[in-house]
């Protein structure tokens, strides 16, 4: 019997473009769900933009447009850039509609009449001049912890610790650039504490990976906060019942989407909503996330599912970020690559087939590097697999009349087979995420293919007419592994399959493979793929470099208008208190638990020291080792959750992935005086 399965992928938010770390999740996806399809299983994929919040609203403001006017403009290119990659959602709306109002008021007068909705009165940080309070976010201030200017309200970069943002020295308004003051504001909370005993249950239930299971229990062991679902106006999303001029968080409605988005569907196909959300419905529910927003799909939203009486997820699948040369993706790196740039230059299944190749059922970063893709996406899809096609197509097309062998050779019956069964493991592949796997048995295939087709040297026999018929069975045989082949790569590469679907005259199925194709008439061989040339990377990369000049223009415009102001004068002496030395990072690590530390070991010439510094977002620990850099020798050692740290390493940039090291030129040694 085949299973019914929905699907989703993480909302993206409704004010900006896609790129190719978004698509990292949705080509994981589609594969996994056309793999299903493949399979004859019932399989819906549920989206939508992410619509709401302040970050829209200020947008729109700054746009001068309203926020329905800016959301639905990025929808219609968000919908421009799933067609343009061949996503296969079954709908995508979004969180701003009728039907994810009424979902979130049903889910919250659920909350609400099962006692899980608490009110409470909190200090809240209020800009008087913009008059709206004022999200973590847009609050900088200097750190309660260790003192470092210029952090965000809800946590620190440099020591990682998480605060309140009423708790930030010297805030100021992102916002008006003005200080803010606090002020009382009733809010909304869920209790989320109360469903500790339901989370450790669901969290042991084998619906998560390893990696994710295990970030849970810490979080359950180290105790549950109640959660804040209420935002004050002006806020752009759904009013409060009940409670004027309070909204919902963005990130309460926007899982609620998921069923929004699926009720939409269903009054298209006319299929019953509930029947999948009920507790006890078997409809297998799926969402694939990013690794950074764990917390709310493994906590706050099987909470507020049980809390209304609805069913919890089956499983989260979570994967890691997408670097470019192991370091993160960023705008002023010029690596922040949009779906609309890609495009212009290249094709959607080329990115799908390296993603694929490349992808596991962890939750581990993915890594690309230009010249890896191009080698990898010539050597296999074109050196590989559309070969075997080229070189067996024209003599059929040509000496054959576009037909294939009357029958399959009997002495190759058994190779066949061992195509067909290959299906078992590659399928068992793609239902655990292991694309990777899937895609290195594939390619053996066509590896074996190609050295079918080499040692039977159709070119040659065609010369001799007594060896037509065997040419003509060499190729059927050729065109048979072909359409295996392809069958197996179409939940990744579906164009490719519709092409080969044409050219074979069939339509590919994997029931359909039990019999090999004969005695069948075949089209004309059109071109399917071509390589991949450097030149099309540099325009992608040029085109991205040049708009990022704009935003980082834009961006140095804005820092010297406002924040970043001088600070009051020193004298020499103070500053010649300051020991900057040169250091040779020999080891960086992940700091586990911490977000945002990277671990460093610097060599001073006389010492080494340990060193935790913020530059994770920016960084991949790897990319560190044996680079020189710059730190504060004498800046007194500071204990940190992590341990302690004995120095600090000078850096650039507003934070986050905008954050560069100092390196000085190769010369400068270690220990060396910086003046
Ligand atoms: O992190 C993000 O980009 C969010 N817009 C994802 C929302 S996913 C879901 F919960 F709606
Ligand atoms: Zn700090």
């Amino acid at each position: 019997m085949s299973r019914r399965i929905l699907v989703t992928s993480a909302l993206p938010y409704a004010n900006g473009a896609l790129h190719i770390g978004h698509m990292l999740e949705y080509i994981q996806t589609d594969i996994w769900v056309r793999y299903q399809r493949l399979m004859g299983n019932d399989c819906q994929w549920v989206w939508a933009d992410d619509a709401h919040g302040t970050p829209i609203m200020l947008k729109a403001e700054a746009e001068g447009v309203t926020p329905e006017e800016l959301i639905a403009r990025v929808k219609t290119e968000h919908e421009r850039d799933i067609a343009g990659f061949l996503l296969s959602p079954d709908n995508f709306h979004t969180t701003h509609s009728d039907e994810n109002r009424e979902m979130a008021t049903l889910i919250y007068k659920r909350l609400e009449e099962a006692g899980h909705i608490i009110k409470r009165t909190i200090k809240q940080l209020y800009d008087s001049e913009k008059q709206m309070f004022l999200p973590d976010r847009y609050v900088k201030g200097i750190c309660p912890n260790c003192g470092t200017a210029d952090q965000y309200g809800d946590n620190c970069e440099n020591c990682s610790a998480t605060y309140d943002a009423t708790a930030l020295k010297e805030p100021i308004s992102q916002v008006s650039g003005t200080t803010p003051e606090l002020r009382d504001s009733e809010q909304y909370f869920f209790a989320l504490s109360t469903f500790g005993d339901m989370l450790k249950e669901w969290t042991d239930s084998g619906s998560l990976q390893p990696e994710v299971a295990n970030k849970l229990k810490e979080w359950l062991e180290s105790g549950l906060q109640d959660w804040d679902i209420s935002r004050n106006a002006p806020y752009f999303g759904f009013e409060i019942p009940d409670a004027p001029g309070k909204y919902f968080y963005v990130w309460l409605d926007a899982p609620i989407a998921y069923i929004a988005s699926h009720k939409h569907l269903c009054q298209r196909t006319g299929e019953d909503w509930e029947v999948s959300w009920k507790p006890d419905s078997d409809v297998e529910v799926y969402h694939f996330i990013g690794k950074d927003i764990i917390n709310f799909h493994c906590l706050f939203w099987p909470a507020m599912l049980e809390g209304a009486n609805f069913r919890k997820p089956t499983g989260v699948f979570a994967h890691g970020f997408l670097t470019i040369d192991n370091l993160k993706m960023s705008k002023s790196r010029g690596t922040s690559i949009t779906i609309e740039t890609w495009l212009k230059h290249l094709k959607p299944e080329y990115l799908r087939y390296y993603y694929a190749s490349k992808l596991s059922g962890s939750v581990v970063d993915l890594n690309m590097n230009f010249d890896d893709f191009i080698t990898r996406v010539n050597a296999d899809l074109v050196g590989k697999v559309v070969n075997i096609a080229s070189r067996c197509a024209g003599f059929i097309s040509k000496k054959f009349d576009g037909k294939l062998a009357a029958e399959y050779p009997e002495h190759l019956q058994n190779d066949y087979t061992q195509f067909t069964s290959a299906q078992q493991m590659i399928m068992q592949y793609y239902e655990q995420r292991e694309y990777g796997k899937a895609m290195r048995e594939i390619m053996l295939l066509a590896e074996h293919a190609n050295t079918y087709i080499n040692d039977a040297e159709p070119w040659v026999k065609i010369k001799d007419e007594n060896a037509l018929t065997e040419v003509q069975q060499i190729c059927t045989v050729g065109l048979n592994y072909f359409r295996i082949i392809v069958t197996y790569l179409s939940p990744v590469l579906p164009e490719l399959a519709r092409q080969t679907e044409e050219f074979l005259n069939t339509s590919l199925s994997l029931a359909s493979l039990e019999t090999p194709l004969c005695d069948h008439p075949i089209n004309k061989f059109k071109p399917m793929m071509t390589r991949v040339e450097s030149s099309q990377i540099e325009k992608i990369l040029e085109e991205t470099k040049g708009s990022s000049e704009q935003t980082n223009a834009q961006a140095i415009a804005n820092a010297n208008s406002s924040v970043e102001a001088i600070k009051p004068e020193i004298e020499i002496d103070d500053f010649n208190k300051v020991d900057l030395r040169v250091a040779i990072i020999t080891d960086a690590q992940k700091v586990d638990g911490a977000d945002k530390l990277v671990q460093l070991t610097l060599d001073i010439g006389i010492e080494t020291r340990t060193v935790f510094a913020g530059i994770k977002a920016a960084y991949t620990p790897e990319s560190l080792i044996g680079r020189r850099t710059v730190m504060v020798a004498n800046l007194k050692p500071r204990k940190m959750r992590f341990g302690v740290s004995s120095g600090m390493v000078l850096a650039a940039g507003p934070g986050g992935s905008d954050i560069f090291i100092l390196t000085p030129d190769d010369g400068a040694e270690p220990g060396m005086r910086v003046k």
